[in-house]
């Protein structure tokens, strides 16, 4: 149980957003690479972003995600210039997991501050909140576009607290992906690693404190009743 909680922020990619759902929305195209070019266009994404923070090399995560996605493309012998727009549209459109909205809605309701903190540039950003529903939900949606560097720096979790005017130990910080949980523990926000994919729990100092397996688990752990 987490208490004292005055706001929960909430990682966007894969976390209240299935990143697959962008090659799936393209699976006549891609046959049965669909799952191969997920799965290696989404760990070089997130590759490219922890290189260019240690290299001081900066730029958006739109354009990380398109190195990432080109990068898969050819790996997988894929020369296709549509069904690369056509993935990276779908990434403004990526549809969010079955219990988001109703999660969100919960949390309003008892008046809680609510954010989404991402590595997603504004322009990526905004179009799936908005197209998803989440927007309605949202008291602020926080790009690490504003610190010019890449999750887990220690200032992007803080432009969190800034926005939302909280101290780090009263923020419920909610990750599927295991390092932004552990970056965010870190940090010093109470954190529940949303363990969508069964991973193991990768071994660092930090560890979050909770383990769920989706957000149905979060108003418990703040002690709603619904
Ligand atoms: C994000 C990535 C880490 O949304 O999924 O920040």
């Amino acid at each position: 149980m987490f208490s004292d909680i005055q706001a929960c922020v909430f990682d966007a990619y894969g976390t209240l957003f299935d990143v697959h759902s962008a090659a799936s929305q393209h699976s006549s195209m891609l046959g049965e690479l669909e799952a191969p070019v997920s799965e290696l266009w989404r760990s070089k994404q997130l590759q490219y972003t922890w290189l260019r923070s240690l290299m001081g090399n900066y730029v958006d995560f739109w354009t990380v995600t398109g190195q990432a996605l080109d990068y898969a493309l050819e790996t997988h012998g894929i020369q296709n210039q549509e069904l690369r727009n056509n993935l990276m549209n779908a990434y403004l459109q990526l549809e969010c997991f079955d219990e988001v909205l109703s999660v969100l809605e919960i949390l309003k309701n008892k008046e809680l501050k609510t954010a989404v903190l991402s590595n997603g540039s504004p322009n990526m950003l905004n179009p799936v909140v908005e197209n998803s529903g989440v927007s309605s939900f949202l008291d602020a949606c926080i790009s690490v576009d504003e610190a010019g560097i890449y999750k887990p720096k220690a200032e992007v979790y803080e432009l969190a607290c800034e926005r939302l005017d909280v101290k780090p130990k009263e923020v419920c910080f909610l990750s599927s992906n295991c390092w932004d949980a552990i970056g965010a523990s870190y940090f010093g926000f109470h954190v529940a690693w949303i363990n969508r994919y069964k991973q193991q729990l990768d071994l660092m100092d930090a560890t979050p404190e909770v383990e769920i397996s989706d957000l149905t688990e979060l108003p418990p752990l703040l002690e709603i009743e619904q």
